[in-house]
């Protein structure tokens, strides 16, 4: 791979080869030096014109770790602002000589048109584009579902055939859901989303995955249960039942994560709205898997920059 634009782009043998590149990565962060040597002289940027925590925050220690040079950007407080368009960010950042970008970007398609447009020659990682796609969101949750259900070293090599994962929420404006949908098939595992009439596109239908409006039938026989925020940002009232009739159907609390079958685990991507797709109790358990999500995003990224930029020494 020459770019990292959309999960449905890895093959079953590309994705299985990133987790375990993945499992290697995490065992740097064990050692008391969390560093490896790999991406020295490297340079990646991180380009986020929209919002984020997590993924910015992991990618930036994921090229810490592997020791590349590190720029920073946010649209906030740049010439954006000013007018300036993604072509001519990108070729100014192409002009000091850059390796790698990440980018986050408002619109869904800007990580495929940087990668594809000859604007830049270096390798262009999609850290979240509109409703479209989060690549690395998918792998850390695959990582996590793998590890968490197989095992760290019995999961080596191995995929997730035949697993079951329940995706809730507003699917409609959801990237994570999309990046899942497609890469949980690629691996094998079966799908089913549940969510509200007016929170699933238009052609769900078509996607390789079930659709369904019951929840606790679903949660009775599934080894994972991913649960979304709603993003009110990205949509109007007309789309939402009322905050109370939602977190009724469809949000998880301690009586509903009662029914999940006994090893079964609860993902988040982040950022949670507690109370509302979520209750604290469920958020805080041990059965929730948000907080490992976060820590294994490092170990991904750590494993996709390495094997974008070829690095010259081995990984671990
Ligand atoms: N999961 C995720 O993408 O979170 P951020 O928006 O905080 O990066």
């Amino acid at each position: 791979l020459r770019h990292l634009i959309s999960a449905a782009d890895l093959s079953r043998d590309d994705a299985v080869l990133i987790l375990d590149t993945a499992e290697e990565m995490a065992r740097v962060a064990d050692r008391p030096i969390k560093k490896l040597p790999t991406l020295r002289g490297r340079t990646v940027v991180n380009l986020f014109f929209e919002d984020s925590t997590r993924t910015r925050i992991s990618f930036e220690a994921a090229e810490k770790r592997l020791s590349a040079d590190v720029i920073n950007f946010a649209a906030k407080g740049s010439s954006v602002s000013k007018g300036e368009s993604l072509k001519d960010t990108a070729q100014t950042l192409e002009a000091m000589g850059v390796d790698a970008v990440v980018i986050r970007h408002g619109a869904s398609g800007a990580p495929y048109r940087l990668a594809t447009s000859g604007w830049i020659d270096a390798a262009v990682v999609n850290a979240g584009d509109g409703t479209h796609q989060h690549p690395t969101q998918a792998l850390l949750d695959a990582f996590t579902l793998r590890r968490r259900l197989i095992g760290p070293d019995a999961g080596l090599g191995r995929d997730l055939a035949g697993k079951r994962v329940v995706i809730v929420g507003d699917i409609l404006h959801s990237r994570v859901a999309r990046s899942n949908v497609d890469l949980l098939h690629t691996l094998g595992a079966d799908v089913v989303l549940v969510a509200p009439p007016t929170l699933l596109p238009v052609g769900v239908e078509t996607w390789p995955c079930e659709v369904s409006y019951d929840l606790d039938s679903a949660l009775a026989a599934c080894d994972a249960v991913m649960m979304l925020r709603v993003q009110a940002e990205r949509m109007n009232a007309a789309f939402f039942p009322t905050e109370r009739e939602y977190s009724r159907r469809y949000g998880l609390d301690g009586d509903r994560m009662a029914r999940l079958p006994e090893h079964a685990i609860v993902m988040h991507p982040g950022p949670m709205v507690r109370g509302m797709e979520i209750t604290a109790d469920v958020a805080d358990s041990p059965r929730c898997t948000v907080v490992e999500q976060v820590a294994n995003g490092v170990s991904i990224r750590m494993a996709v920059l390495y094997l974008l930029l070829g690095g010259t020494e081995p990984a671990v």
